[in-house]
């Protein structure tokens, strides 16, 4: 398929990515059996097939008991690693990843395990595939402002390995209001700002509304609902916010609207980008197969994909001679 040899030939950043969410069933099995865990499945097939949800809070049951896995710093070394091996495959020259250490905090394992081991598996991708990534921390919203003021304190020593902030998980109940504080101190230490503002979630609009004016992000991810409201357009346009679509996480909230998302938010001049979320649990699909997916359900072509990727570079948290080198 042309288009599909397009993309794939596309130079590329990825802006959106979890990557616990980049943990593939071979590996879940592998890191199991290092750790000396059992995993309550016969194979990685009957793992892949107990992947069933049908909104977020089903998806995030799946997504956080899959991190448990997860203990020494080689775990999270050999997860960054596969995961940047993947895309470099893929002509991805630049990654901006997640990762929620309260997850892995919570469950007794130490920050510096955490940072430590992500970092040293970017340093050894990048030697090895050229690949250059950064790391954003997430905030757990479900969790409490205390707990997330917690992890943030840890980070602090490691802010020179983290770009950014993030806010991620269950929506409902948790605007981005709740997290101002940490956000404001989080600016005033050097970090770039960004929020998940899911497709599925109530008062939606709100918490856009918060993101842009209250915190002051830099990017949304997702941020579907904006669509339906002028005034958010218009803020967000204002502001020159970024957005970091999904298209399989679209249609898993949304099914059948997906279509007209990245189609109406690129055609309104909004600054989209395509990205892969949580690609392990997302059939596979990596950021190509995301973007093929936009072809086929919003009909993009070569020239949207262009302009998106840019958007991607111009969007990242990198230097201008870096933005250069890359674009
Ligand atoms: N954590 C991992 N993936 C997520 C998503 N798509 N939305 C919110 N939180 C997440
Ligand atoms: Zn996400």
């Amino acid at each position: 398929q042309p288009i599909a040899q397009f993309i794939a030939g596309l130079p590329k950043a990825e802006l959106h990515v979890h990557l616990e969410g980049t943990l593939e069933a071979e590996l879940k099995f592998e890191l199991a059996a290092r750790n000396k865990l059992d995993l309550p499945y016969a194979d990685v097939a009957a793992m892949r097939a107990s992947y069933v949800y049908h909104d977020l809070p089903s998806f995030l049951t799946i997504f956080y008991e899959g991190s448990e896995v997860l203990l020494h710093e080689a775990d999270f070394r050999d997860l960054v690693y596969a995961y940047l091996k993947k895309v470099a495959s893929q002509n991805v020259l630049y990654a901006e990843m997640f990762f929620d250490p309260q997850q892995h905090t919570d469950r007794g394992v130490p920050f510096a395990v955490v940072i430590e081991g992500l970092t040293q598996g970017r340093l050894e991708a990048e030697r090895d595939f050229g690949i250059r990534s950064k790391l954003i921390m997430c905030f757990v919203r479900e969790r409490s402002a205390q707990n997330a003021m917690a992890v943030f304190e840890m980070a602090l020593p490691y802010k020179h390995l983290i770009v950014g902030l993030g806010l991620d998980s269950d929506e409902k109940d948790n605007p981005p209001a709740k997290f101002a504080e940490i956000f404001r101190r989080g600016r005033e230490e050097g970090f770039r700002l960004t929020m998940h503002c899911d497709v599925d979630q109530l008062n939606t609009h709100e918490h856009i509304r918060q993101a842009i004016e209250v915190i002051g992000v830099e990017r949304i991810d997702h941020g579907a609902n904006l669509l339906d409201r002028p005034e958010l357009i218009a803020a967000a346009r204002e502001k020159g916010v970024f957005f970091t679509v999904c298209p399989f996480a679209n249609e898993m909230m949304r099914p059948g609207e997906n279509q007209s998302i990245a189609r109406r938010m690129l055609d309104l001049g909004l600054r989209l980008t395509l990205n892969s979320d949580d690609p392990a649990y997302m059939e596979g699909k990596y950021i190509n197969e995301n973007m093929l997916m936009a072809h086929e359900l919003a009909d993009f072509g070569p020239e949207d994909f262009i302009a998106v990727s840019r958007n991607a570079f111009d969007a990242a948290w990198i230097d201008e001679d870096l933005r250069d080198e890359l674009h």
